[in-house]
């Protein structure tokens, strides 16, 4: 019998919860994709988040030699903008796909920016740094995957200075119809289609809209942002809120 979506979701969850812990059904995922991610995120978001990731850097407004830690680095875009923004600054990206680290090496020698860049096999939920080390600690597209979101997120804020910046950069929920079926649509219908047609992967796109679901919204996320203790918390929505923007600073 032919399943509906949701279905379809608790068919995806049940595997990341019962027979295969999250951490392992997500490094397989990016593990299996990690020579397509690129094209796959160009094809997949329009390349809006080209536009996402320019927006982030400019309400950073790094400075020149400030240092960064990108958490859930992947192929390695966010962590290429923090050393171009920095200069000097000492960046660190750190992921556990060796793979998606892979890809992303070959990117920062191609820059030539591996001076700048220590690229780090690593898990999120517990980053091998001292406290209070970083100017920034970023994460793009990486919460959504985590098993445990708060926790990272306090690791995160225990690794920045004070002063320090917490950003994340993530998928979201839109809110406002008619956009907002038009997008249920193409991410739960099209886009593990466009996946399997362009990636030959159709179950590891399938847990996109899965991971989206199941994260919390925008507001949702701001709250938790401000229980880990980041303060001036902002929140903002991205192309019609498919995205969104968070940033806390660690008290000073
Ligand atoms: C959607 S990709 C995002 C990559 C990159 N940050 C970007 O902006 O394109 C998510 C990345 O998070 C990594 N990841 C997921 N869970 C992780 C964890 N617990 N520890 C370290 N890396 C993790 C995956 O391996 C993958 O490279």
């Amino acid at each position: 019998m032919k399943r509906n979506t949701s279905d379809q979701h608790v068919g995806v969850v049940q595997e990341v919860e019962k027979d295969v812990p999250k951490e392992q059904f997500v490094q397989s995922v990016f593990e299996s994709i990690a020579t397509k991610y690129d094209v796959m995120n160009d094809i997949l978001s329009f390349r809006r988040h080209k536009a996402w990731r320019k927006f982030a850097m400019a309400r950073m407004d790094m400075k020149q030699g400030e240092n960064a830690v990108d958490i859930c680095c992947g192929t390695c875009d966010w962590t290429l903008s923090l050393a171009e923004a920095s200069g000097s600054g000492k960046i660190i990206g750190l992921d556990f796909s060796p793979s998606m680290l892979e890809v992303g090496r070959r990117k920062v020698n191609n820059h030539k920016l591996a001076e700048n860049i220590t690229l780090i096999e690593g898990n999120a939920m517990s980053l091998p740094f001292e406290d209070h080390k970083f100017d920034y600690a970023t994460i793009g597209f990486g919460l959504r995957n985590v098993p445990d979101l708060v926790q990272v997120l306090h690791e995160m804020k225990r690794v920045v200075k004070p002063g320090g910046m917490v950003v994340c950069l993530e998928l979201s929920k839109p809110t406002w119809q008619p956009f907002k079926g038009i997008y249920y649509f193409y991410f739960e219908k099209i886009l593990p289609n466009l996946g399997k047609l362009f990636a030959s992967r159709y179950e590891q796109y399938k847990w996109l809209p899965v991971s989206v679901s199941l994260f919390p919204g925008r507001d949702e996320l701001a709250k938790i942002f401000e229980q880990v203790g980041l303060q001036h918390v902002e929140a903002h929505p991205l192309t019609g809120g498919i995205a969104a923007l968070h940033i806390g600073i660690k008290e000073i």
